[in-house]
């Protein structure tokens, strides 16, 4: 009986001891490992701490961008009932999808209404967090994706005064780079999406932001004829990009234009934060303007954070969401990140010249979800597309490209008529 009763009061203390560790800490999954990302995320974890400083913040990244290898990290972690406590997830069809439909995630509508900041998102934002009436991420920035970045000292040498409007345009000084001995447009694409990335901001130039949003409303057929010009658009491109493309990941593209090496590169404003990290200053080392024939249009990428079911450490994860939601939060990660805050109310002196453009024009031009970054369409149409681009870079086969664009949205179900 003795021998029992210290059997039961050991293990009774086990339990409690190893409850008040577990308690203590929150494991956030992400895939911000560059630079610039990874500082923004630090500056949150910091904020986090500040409030919770008893929590021990486990910081899991995944490193790859667009979540190249955080994705199926997450995934195989999810499937196997061993979720992070939140993570890293695009409001869209990566959330929806992926995530909710099959049941991995609990409604948090209740905390945002707790909270009060229920009407300090914008509406659009929102409703890709939500599916059938209820809440389940909270968006934490707003990135815009149909950006050129380029060096301000190389398009001053070639003249490049004025941001160009149309491809035409940007073509001819892509052709004046080149001829100087620069590359024209830095492109990585070791990872797929980034190619991907580049064609849909071209997508969207020549559909307009309505058909592009039509796409995915089944308004707008993939069999549309402008289609092509997107592809003939890309395969000009391509004459200005660097060899070693194949080689390089999103940041290496971009340090090209810190380097000198190359006039410009499209990409989300995660290069905005990556330039910032490596010293440089908005305005005055780089410049930016909208990709070519999208000015009336913001392609839209945006980081939201959830809660799974079976967070091991649930309590700790609704402060981290609490934190997420914050303006807070909110001001001390987008600065650092390249990226606008979701909060309406944010405070917009926080933000450089870079980021009140972006701001403004969020407010003004129309959105449109990107696919490389899966907001617009579910995971399997994201992958095949990325092998189509990936292989229309290597052939430059626009015919092909065409033909299997078309074969994969019929089996994905979307308009071909
Ligand atoms: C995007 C993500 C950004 C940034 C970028 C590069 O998918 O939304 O926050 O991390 O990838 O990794």
């Amino acid at each position: 009986m003795f021998f029992m009763r210290r059997f039961v009061g050991l293990f009774l203390m086990v339990v409690l001891l190893s409850a008040v560790v577990t308690a203590s800490q929150l494991e956030i999954f992400s895939w911000w490992t560059a630079g610039g990302e990874a500082e923004a995320l630090e500056a949150l974890i910091k904020v986090f701490n500040k409030y919770y400083p008893d929590v021990e913040v486990i910081n899991a990244t995944v490193a790859g961008g667009a979540g190249t290898n955080a994705k199926a990290v997450l995934k195989t972690r999810i499937l196997g009932g061993n979720p992070p406590d939140s993570f890293q997830v695009h409001a869209g069809m990566e959330l929806i999808d992926t995530y909710v439909i099959p049941g991995y995630m609990t409604p948090i509508t209740n905390l945002l209404e707790q909270w009060g900041v229920m009407d300090k998102f914008p509406k659009g934002i929102l409703e890709m967090c939500s599916y059938e009436g209820e809440i389940y991420s909270i968006p934490v920035n707003v990135h815009r994706g149909n950006v050129v970045f380029y060096n301000k000292k190389i398009a001053e040498e070639i003249g490049m005064n004025e941001p160009p409007k149309t491809w035409d345009e940007f073509i001819m000084y892509l052709q004046k780079a080149k001829e100087k001995g620069y590359v024209g447009l830095a492109l990585g694409d070791k990872n797929k999406w980034t190619a991907l990335h580049l064609f849909e901001t071209i997508l969207l130039g020549v559909l307009g932001p309505n058909d592009y949003n039509g796409l995915w409303k089944g308004e707008v057929s993939f069999n549309d004829p402008r289609i092509r010009r997107a592809f003939e658009i890309m395969n000009k491109l391509l004459d200005y990009v660097n060899e070693d493309h194949a080689a390089l990941a999103w940041q290496d593209a971009t340090r090209l234009v810190y380097e000198g090496k190359a006039l410009a590169n499209v990409m989300g404003d995660w290069a905005e934060g990556y330039l910032k990290s490596v010293g440089w200053e908005p305005g005055k080392d780089f410049g930016w303007f909208a990709v070519p024939e999208t000015q009336n249009a913001f392609m839209v990428v945006s980081d939201t954070f959830g809660l799974p079911k079976n967070a091991p450490h649930k309590e700790n994860a609704v402060k981290w969401l609490k934190v997420v939601a914050s303006v807070e939060g909110q001001d001390a990660f987008n600065p650092i990140k390249g990226s606008i805050p979701a909060r309406l109310d944010a405070d917009r002196s926080k933000y450089d010249i870079y980021l009140q453009w972006s701001m403004e024009d969020f407010a003004t031009k129309a959105l449109t979800p990107s696919i490389a970054h899966g907001s617009a369409a579910p995971e399997g149409f994201v992958t095949t597309l990325n092998d189509i681009i990936n292989r229309f870079v290597t052939t430059r086969d626009i015919d092909s490209a065409l033909e299997e664009l078309l074969m994969a949205a019929e089996d994905e179900g979307y308009l071909v008529e």
